[in-house]
This record gives structure tokens, C-alpha cells and sequence, in this order.
């Protein structure tokens, strides 16, 4: 008895949790788990000493030991201290499901249930559920706290903090790819690799390799009205939930009755296994718009590339990109090429002076004068092109809120259907007016925030708009409930190599896969073709080969791909770029066929509604030989391979642009050896012939 009080003096308890935990103690702790369909992933909830906690077992081991669970309320006792288990029920789900554009077009949600219902007594009794969901790929868990006495309808609710812990066991022979939480930056950093001691407080997804070779990425699904969440390492791996805060510190205000958003666990026996996970997706909402069908994948140029190499300025002057005439310019190319789109930043008032510290001045239903709306409209439709608007808030959002109305019908009429949108500003420099009309500074990822982008998403909904963020909060996979949130930026992109310091290195392509993108798409913007845009010897340049530049279109997925280079540099390498006209952007089916995270990737693709595959290949700075077994292809057809590698003597420094373009015949089992060169790669379509 001794030991067990030395153990609770670790974890105060109130008086009456102390209590419940004396009981629980002398009836000991009570244990309920639930498998996975294939029986190799285990979750285990105990209430031992009145506090709830999970762990996790994998293939026989566990990987995850007991971890805290709860949540701390303004008012009354905290959701998980002193609470015992007062039931549980057991449920199982296997279903398919469509997605109406995506990686995958069938998404199989195959998993077991478990509701673990909680309560405490005494003087404030409470209670609360963990639901928790097992599949074959991973887990998620999340609080459901019902109405009662002391949580009644209409009562805010102020959450202070949340207790959720993930545990990792061999947390000193563990890897951890990361980027840091709450930096000015938000996601638009490089990724640190380093001993998951070292991973002090990380954003998610939150990607770890065990001993074991067994891999873990930490997220969350379905953030809509709460906080995001971030990972706080308190003791050696022990990661801590910390909510990102309002200005005024509370972490999330919401009423009774509300669910957290799920608290997910990605689980593969290796790296490329993450990649094939549908966890995010299955744990979100079915589509919540109806028939969605007006939400079209596509590809698109832009006036945009010019600006970031200031070669053009989206202020208005002698260099304005976005004129009547460059509009139509683009157009022809997009048509000629069977691009949809066409995107112009610097289309409308506002971009004067700082950009950047001016977001009020921003008008999204006026255009600058040399930029004719009605007739660029009038344009894009003899061409069957359409503009892609864009939306700059420079993090003013209460400003944008208040015309948000008005400028989705101005861009409705306009025969616009993807508004690009992007709240440039240092995290924690969100703008927004409170009430009293005064000003207030939020996060990108605070509550306030989650709320306004799918404010942004729903209110385009009504007008037929899709949606793709640029400094957005994370994706949490709400594409599935709101499909026309069709892509978002949320990490480095391209532009940082028009202008970043350092430029992205050429393994930042090989971690993304297995970080960034395992929450959903990412509006890249690849294929720069003159990799050199400041000119030879300059320290900003694309530090990839043009192969690897081609490879990208198929390993990071997102349903609106652009090509982001100026077009004349698209016609001074019609061979290369015939490969981004075939790629589509909507698929049938995706697989990850190998990869180790920072180092290599291999995706293959079928399209959607075809009979061709794609595969994109790609390395960090190593060279390296890969051998591939075409075991994805129709065993049935034939196809022609047509193969954009690198050549034997190419690498991103010194030879970037050696690349070998051959056409071969190919069919299912046969084995295909590839060279990639130092920060290189490979693009491949399967033309199947028959
Ligand atoms: C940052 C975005 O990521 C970029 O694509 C855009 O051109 C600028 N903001 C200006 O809005
Ligand atoms: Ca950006």
C-alpha cells in the first residue's frame, strides 16, 4: 500500500478524486481494450488511481505505455481526475465509402469501436466518454463530454488545457522528423532529424521511426470549432498536448455538448506504409455539401513565378503582372496545353506599398484598371479556361470576414471556381476585431482561426467556389466533409526558392512525403524548369534536377497542380514538359511502393476514370539505384512506358538539366532498374495500349 501511495503522490488528486482512487486502488483498476480487424494493433484504457490513461500494443509489443488522458474545465473538477470506468461498448464498422476526387477513389473504413464511458462522484459528480477507433493502419481517440449538472446548454465552456499524453517506449533508440510548434513562420520551415529527445515542442503530423523499423506519425482529424493541437515533450518521451491558445490564453470555448477533434496515431511496420493510410479521412465526416460535382480537379499557370524572382510586381506600376493582356497571354497557353486554369495574383486594389502590413487596404471586388474583368470572364470562356481568383487577407481576417460575401458573388460572376487565398503574416500577427472593436492578435491555428478558414470554405461552398489556403491551420482530412477545400500550402514551398534563405535542400522532398503530407494535399507548385532563375552562381535556385522537378506532380498529391515556371520556359522544353500535359490530378488509385523517410520515395498512381499509370521517384542529395517490380500494373494490358530520368552524369548542382526521355514496352512482374541522381528523380507514365 506503501508503493501506491508513493505513486499517487506524483499525481495529486482532489480530495474526492483521492477518494475514488483509494477505492479503485483497494478494487483494482479496471482495464477494458480493444484490437484491431487484423488483431496486431491493441489499445488498453485503465482508470487505475482515478486517472484515466491509454497504451498501445503493436505485433505483439507494446510501443506505447500508459499515457494521461483529460481535460482541464475553467470551472469544476478537470475531466480525468478521479473518474472510473462506468461502461463500455463494443462496435466494429466496414465500409467503403467514395471519395469524389482524391488519392484514391474507394476509401475502405475497417475498424473496431470502442466507448469507454467515465464518471466521477461526490460533491461535483461528471462524466464523459473516450471514443476510440482501431484500424489495421492506426487509431484515434477522442473526448465526448455530454450535457449535465454544472455543464448545462448555453453555459460557455473555457478549456484551459488538455492532458492527452502519447508515450513512446524506446524513446532513446527513436528518430523524429519535426518542425518546431508556434514558430513565426507557422509550417514554413525546414524539418529538423535528430533523436525524438531532442523533438522539444513539434507541430504535427509528428513522424517517428522505433527500433523496431515500426513507424509512427502523431495527428489530429476533424478540427473544426477547438484549438489545434501541438506536442509539448514534458519528460523524455512523454509529449504532451498543448492547445494553441486565444489572445486572452484560453486554449477553446465551446458549449456543451461537443466532441475534441480525433487524436490520431498512424502505425505501419515502414516508412512507406504511412503513405497508403486513409486514418485522417476515415475519422472525419462524411461530405457535408451534396452533390459536389462542381468541384473540379485541374492544373493551372499563373501570373505568379514573375513576382517572386520581382521580375513583375503585383503592385500596380510600369512592372504590374496581373494586366488584361498577360491574363490573356496565360489563357492561350492554358488552352493550347488543356491546362484549366489560370491563376493572377495582383488582380485587385490593395497591393501598394508594404502588402504585407496594409491587409485593410485589400478590396477583393475591385480590380486594378489595366486588369478588365469582364473581359478576361468573356476570354476564359471562348477558351474553356477559367481565372483562378486570389484572395490576399495579409492576416487581416476581420477585414476580409466582412467582404467575404460580396467578394465570392463578385468572383461567382465573374465565372470564377477556385479562389487561391493567403494570410501572410508572422504566427500570432492573425488580425482580429473583438466586439468592442478592439483589436486583438491570434495564432494561424488557434480556435478563432479553425473557425474562420472553414468560414472561408463554406461560405464559397453556396457560391459554387472551391478553395485552396495559403498559410492555412493544418489539414486535419476536412476535405471529406467540405470537398471544395481542394488543397492548401501549410509547409515550405516553391516560392522559398525563388527567395528563401536557406533554398529548400533536395532532401525536403524526401521528408514531406512522410510529414506534411500525411494530412492531405499540398499546393506545392513545382515544375520550374529554368532552375537557375536569379542567374548563374546565385544561392536561390532549385536544388533539384529538372527529372525530379517532373516527379513531384506524382508524389505530392493535391487535386489543383500548377506549373509554376514562366510558359516560355514550358516552350523551350516541350520534351520535359509533355509529361506535366499528360499527368492528371485525380486518381483511381495511389500506393507508395518504397521509401525511407528524408532519404527516398516511390508513388505510383493510377488515373481516375483510365487505364494509365503514373510513377514519380525521388531522392535527397544521395544518388541512388532503384529496382522496381511493376507488380501494379493490369496483368492483363500492355502499356509504353515513357521515362523521364536522369542521366548517368546529372546531378541538382552540377548537371540538372541532364535528363534521358525513352519509350519502352512494358508489362506487369517485369522489373525496372532506375539511376537517380543526386538530388534527383524520376517521372514515368504507364501508357496502357490496349
Ligand atoms: C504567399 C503564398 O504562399 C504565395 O503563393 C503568394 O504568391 C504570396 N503569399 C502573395 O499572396
Ligand atoms: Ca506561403
Amino acid at each position: 500500500m506503501r508503493a501506491y501511495f508513493k505513486r499517487m503522490l506524483r499525481f495529486p488528486v482532489p480530495t474526492s478524486g483521492l477518494i475514488l482512487a483509494l477505492l479503485c486502488v483497494a478494487v483494482q483498476a479496471k482495464e477494458v481494450s480493444v484490437s484491431s480487424p487484423d488483431g496486431k494493433l491493441t489499445v488498453i484504457v485503465s482508470d487505475e488511481r482515478g486517472a484515466p490513461s491509454y497504451r498501445v500494443r503493436y505485433a505483439g509489443k507494446e510501443i506505447m505505455p500508459a499515457a494521461r488522458l483529460g481535460l482541464v474545465l475553467r470551472t469544476g473538477p478537470e475531466l480525468g481526475e478521479g473518474f472510473l470506468i462506468s461502461g463500455s461498448a463494443m462496435a466494429e464498422r466496414d465500409e467503403t465509402w467514395q471519395q469524389p476526387w482524391g488519392e484514391r477513389r474507394l476509401v475502405r473504413d475497417h475498424h473496431r469501436e470502442l466507448l469507454v464511458d467515465l464518471v466521477r462522484g461526490g460533491a461535483m459528480p461528471r462524466k464523459f466518454s473516450l471514443r476510440l477507433r482501431v484500424f489495421n493502419d492506426g487509431l484515434g481517440f477522442r473526448y465526448e463530454v455530454p450535457r449535465q449538472a454544472g455543464l448545462s446548454s448555453g453555459q460557455q465552456i473555457e478549456i484551459l488545457d488538455e492532458r492527452s499524453e502519447f508515450r513512446i517506449a524506446d524513446s532513446d533508440t527513436t528518430r523524429a522528423w519535426w518542425i518546431p510548434a508556434r514558430n513565426w513562420s507557422s509550417y514554413e520551415q525546414l524539418y529538423r532529424t535528430t533523436r525524438l529527445r531532442e523533438a522539444a515542442h513539434v507541430e504535427t503530423p509528428f513522424t517517428l521511426r522505433l527500433a523496431s523499423g515500426v513507424h509512427l506519425a502523431l495527428h489530429e482529424a476533424a478540427l473544426t470549432n477547438y484549438a489545434s493541437m501541438t506536442l509539448n515533450q514534458r519528460r523524455d518521451g512523454v509529449f504532451k498536448a498543448d492547445l494553441t491558445p486565444w489572445s486572452d490564453g484560453v486554449k477553446v470555448k465551446l458549449a456543451a455538448p461537443f466532441n475534441t477533434p480525433w487524436r490520431t496515431v498512424q502505425v505501419s511496420p515502414d516508412a512507406a506504409g504511412l503513405l497508403n493510410s486513409d486514418l485522417i479521412l476515415n475519422l472525419n465526416e462524411p461530405n457535408k455539401l451534396g452533390d459536389v460535382s462542381w468541384v473540379k480537379p485541374g492544373k493551372y499557370v499563373g501570373i505568379w513565378w514573375a513576382m517572386h524572382l520581382w521580375q513583375q510586381t503585383w503592385a500596380s506600376g510600369a512592372k504590374h503582372g496581373a494586366t488584361t493582356a498577360e491574363v490573356k497571354r496565360y489563357m492561350d497557353f492554358a488552352a493550347k496545353y488543356g491546362f484549366s486554369g489560370v491563376l493572377a495574383e495582383g488582380w485587385n486594389v490593395g497591393w501598394d506599398g508594404e502588402w504585407p502590413d496594409n491587409g485593410e487596404l485589400f478590396r477583393f471586388a475591385q480590380p486594378y484598371p489595366d486588369f478588365d474583368m469582364a473581359a478576361i470572364a468573356a476570354y476564359g470562356r471562348s477558351k474553356g479556361v477559367k481565372l483562378i481568383g486570389h484572395h490576399e487577407t495579409s492576416g487581416a481576417v476581420s477585414h476580409y470576414a466582412s467582404q467575404m460575401g460580396a467578394a465570392y458573388d463578385y468572383a461567382r460572376a465573374s465565372n470564377i471556381d477556385i479562389i487561391k487565398t493567403g494570410y501572410v503574416a508572422d504566427n500570432e500577427r492573425i488580425k482580429r476585431i473583438d466586439d468592442q472593436r478592439e483589436v486583438r492578435y491570434e495564432w494561424h491555428d488557434g480556435q478563432f482561426m479553425a473557425g474562420e478558414y472553414l468560414r472561408s470554405v463554406t461560405e464559397a461552398a453556396k457560391r459554387k467556389i472551391a478553395i485552396d489556403t495559403h498559410e492555412p491551420i493544418k489539414d486535419t482530412g476536412l476535405r471529406r466533409t467540405y470537398p471544395n477545400w481542394l488543397s492548401r500550402e501549410g509547409a515550405r514551398g516553391q516560392e522559398y526558392n525563388a527567395w528563401g534563405f536557406p533554398p529548400n535542400p533536395p532532401e525536403h522532398t524526401a521528408i514531406l512525403p512522410y510529414t506534411r503530407m500525411l494530412s492531405g494535399p499540398f499546393d506545392y507548385t513545382p515544375g520550374i524548369f529554368n532552375l537557375e532563375p536569379n542567374g548563374k552562381g546565385h544561392e536561390n535556385r532549385v536544388r533539384s534536377t529538372l527529372a525530379k522537378e517532373l516527379s513531384l506532380y506524382v508524389v505530392l498529391y493535391s487535386p489543383i497542380q500548377m506549373a509554376a515556371d514562366l510558359i516560355e520556359h514550358y516552350e523551350a522544353r516541350r520534351d520535359a514538359f509533355q509529361f506535366i500535359v499528360d499527368v492528371p490530378t485525380d486518381w483511381e488509385q495511389s500506393r507508395a511502393l518504397a521509401g525511407e523517410v528524408g532519404e527516398f520515395v516511390v508513388m505510383a498512381r493510377q488515373q481516375r476514370g483510365a487505364q494509365d499509370w503514373y510513377l514519380g521517384a525521388l531522392t535527397n542529395e544521395r544518388a541512388r539505384e532503384l529496382t522496381l517490380k511493376l507488380d501494379f500494373l493490369d496483368p492483363q494490358r500492355h502499356y509504353q512506358a515513357q521515362i523521364y530520368r536522369d542521366g548517368a552524369g546529372a546531378s541538382w548542382d552540377k548537371a540538372p538539366y541532364d535528363m534521358v526521355i525513352e519509350k519502352r514496352p512494358v508489362s506487369f512482374g517485369e522489373v525496372l532498374s532506375l539511376h537517380l541522381a543526386a538530388g534527383g528523380g524520376a517521372a514515368i507514365r504507364f501508357k496502357a495500349l490496349d
